[in-house]
């Protein structure tokens, strides 16, 4: 226990428990972005996929309070590493610091910031039927629709989700250089695994406010 809370101290400690943490995210949105392409079917078949999870009982809860812990955990090791980056340069910069790392952070920063707020906006909306014109408890693919009816509801789904895109390529891309994967030789596979991925789920899931903006969902 002593040696984990020592390794949580360290910067790369709290960079592996983002690493791990993000990657419960990612198997979670695989899974997630899936079942909710399925509205492109027939969207009584999410109506099933939330029958089925909700059939779990216990193991759903507990899925959930690990997707929790995970998201938390996350949030609080970026929030200390960006204090620790702070700390260590406490003078402000003479030239004002341009590089691409440290632009890369900042957007991290603040995609992941409007990230939470979706998440929560997210729950309250299709979860438990807020700012929502028509909920119906367990009519999941149909709340799915008229929810995303209201315009700026869309809009904001579509938003969150191009920064998904860019917070999963930059996270998928860091997990290497946290793992000591960082090889100059494999930087194009990196580049490739990152977009590919990101364009592969953060597009799935856009593809769904889109289709409701331009009027072809459901
Ligand atoms: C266009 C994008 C998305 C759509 C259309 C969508 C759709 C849905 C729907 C329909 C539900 C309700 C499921 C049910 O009641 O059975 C749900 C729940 C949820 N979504 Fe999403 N989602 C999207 C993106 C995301 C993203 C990017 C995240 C996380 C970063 C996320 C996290 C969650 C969580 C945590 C729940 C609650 C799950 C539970 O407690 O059972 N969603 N989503």
């Amino acid at each position: 226990m002593n040696r984990i809370l020592a390794l949580w101290r360290t910067a790369i400690g709290k960079k592996v428990v983002m690493a791990l943490t993000g990657l419960i995210g990612l198997a979670f949105l695989v899974s997630h972005v899936i079942s909710n392409l399925l509205v492109f079917t027939d969207p009584h078949h999410l109506d099933e996929w939330g029958e089925f999870l909700r059939s779990l009982g216990p193991a759903l809860w507990l899925a959930r309070a690990v997707l929790l812990g995970a998201v938390v955990l996350h949030i609080v090791a970026a929030w200390q590493l960006t204090q620790q980056a702070r700390a260590a340069r406490p003078g402000a910069y003479a030239r004002h610091d341009t590089q691409v790392a440290t632009y890369a952070a900042r957007t991290m920063r603040w995609g992941g910031v409007l990230l939470a707020v979706f998440i929560v906006f997210h729950i309250l909306h299709l979860t438990w039927g807020q700012f929502h014109p028509d909920f119906r408890e367990g009519e999941v693919g149909r709340n799915l629709i008229t929810g995303l009816a209201v315009t700026p509801v869309a809009l904001f789904y579509a938003v969150a989700m191009l920064a998904l895109g860019a917070h999963f390529a930059h996270g998928v891309w860091s997990v290497f250089q946290t793992l000591g994967l960082n090889h100059p030789a494999w930087n194009r596979a990196r580049i490739a695994l990152a977009v590919g991925s990101a364009v592969l789920i953060a597009g799935g899931f856009l593809a769904i406010p889109l289709a409701a903006l331009l009027g072809v969902l459901g």
